[in-house]
């Protein structure tokens, strides 16, 4: 590997970390001291610096803020039992990355900046990483910085990684309503690109979901509204017939991380697992028959999210009650062993500081 000599750093001269509750932490609530920041133009990557987190100066034309040339990733780092810090699956979220700024036209991060460069941006604010169940988010992200407002690819481009402090999320389960009038992605659009126009488009369905007292959506594909593809942002898997059935990734459905671990954990913990098309009908018939025991959502920022309820064409069904025997609290314990480090890391997931 490539390696970067040490990324140069301006420190803060003053720590917000005094302001946090780390007993109260919220979603999105707190930033940690630092962010690194590399600029490219002119076909080239300049040296990436940490500096301390501050607000951006933009120019009103600015190309991304026009036309969404703008990716991002979602990506957590773990304190481990013995107190080391751990950054989860940090090559896989690289090359998704690299996947998605290839879809929206953007050049790739070079390996060593992103993966040297979250390490170095750990290492400094790691008193920011909270205990488990807590963790600390990092957030990658890379917009069009050329100034210029007719529509192009840019020429030029800001990558830059903070990072949060953020508590366990979703443990109630919640309420899902199967989405067959919007859409979220279609087959050769850019579904699996963590590319910013993907959520913007999602917002509206999901607010009229919640007007209707739903938590989230499913989402089905574009050409039917037939088949089930995610849940709001998440993946999504389903316990039918004792079988742990997921939807395949696809060009409209994003390629998960947390759902690729608790797959290769499912097989190894002797559960069946199927990666085929759900239809609604089938989930229809599987609750007629009583075959289906679990729904859930799966990812970064919940690692699962329990579904207690699945509202189709206006019909809730009602899943039964979890407990800690279900498949979706197998899995999840078992991949928070392995991050906690009580686990063996046998499939070197822990990219550990
Ligand atoms: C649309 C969408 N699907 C699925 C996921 C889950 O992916 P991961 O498990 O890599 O967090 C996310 C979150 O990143 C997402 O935004």
């Amino acid at each position: 590997m490539e390696l970067l000599t040490e990324i140069p750093v301006r420190r803060v001269t003053y720590s917000r970390i005094q302001e946090v509750n780390f007993n109260r932490l919220e979603f999105g609530k707190y930033v940690s001291d630092h962010m690194l920041v590399c600029d490219y133009d002119h076909g080239s990557w300049h040296t990436p610096h940490i500096l301390p987190y501050s607000n951006l100066s933009l120019s009103p034309s600015t190309l991304a803020l026009h036309y969404g040339q703008t990716v991002f990733e979602g990506m957590k780092a773990f304190r481990m039992e013995d107190g080391r810090i751990n950054i989860f699956r940090a090559e896989r979220h690289h090359e998704r990355f690299v996947r998605s700024l290839d879809r929206m036209c953007m050049p790739a991060v070079p390996r060593h900046i992103f993966i040297e460069g979250l390490q170095q941006l750990v290492k400094l604010d790691k008193a920011w990483v909270p205990f488990q169940p807590a963790s600390l988010y990092i957030r990658p992200f890379m917009f069009a910085t050329e100034t210029t407002f007719g529509v192009k690819v840019s020429d030029e481009y800001r990558f830059i990684v903070f990072t949060a402090p953020v508590p366990a999320l979703f443990n109630e389960p919640i309420k899902v309503k199967v989405e067959t009038e919007y859409i979220r992605a279609a087959k050769g659009g850019t579904g699996f690109a963590k590319c910013g126009g993907n959520y913007g488009g999602s917002l509206y369905a999901t607010q009229k979901a919640k007007a209707e007292g739903y938590d989230q959506v499913l989402w089905t594909d574009a050409h039917q509204n037939k088949y089930i593809e995610e849940s709001g942002f998440m993946n999504v898997m389903f316990v039918l017939d004792d079988v742990l059935v997921t939807p395949p990734v696809s060009d409209s459905i994003l390629d998960g991380i947390t759902r690729d671990s608790l797959l290769t954990l499912a097989k190894e913990l002797d559960i069946k697992t199927e990666e085929r098309p759900v239809s609604i009908n089938e989930l229809q018939n599987a609750f007629e028959r009583g075959k289906i025991t679990e729904a859930f959502g799966t990812g970064t920022a919940a690692v699962v999210a329990p579904i207690k309820t699945i509202g189709i064409n206006g019909n809730d069904l009602h899943l039964p009650a979890y407990n800690a025997d279900s498949v979706m609290n197998k899995l999840k314990h078992e991949l928070e062993s392995i991050r906690l480090g009580v686990t063996d890391d046998r499939h070197g997931w822990n990219y550990v500081l």
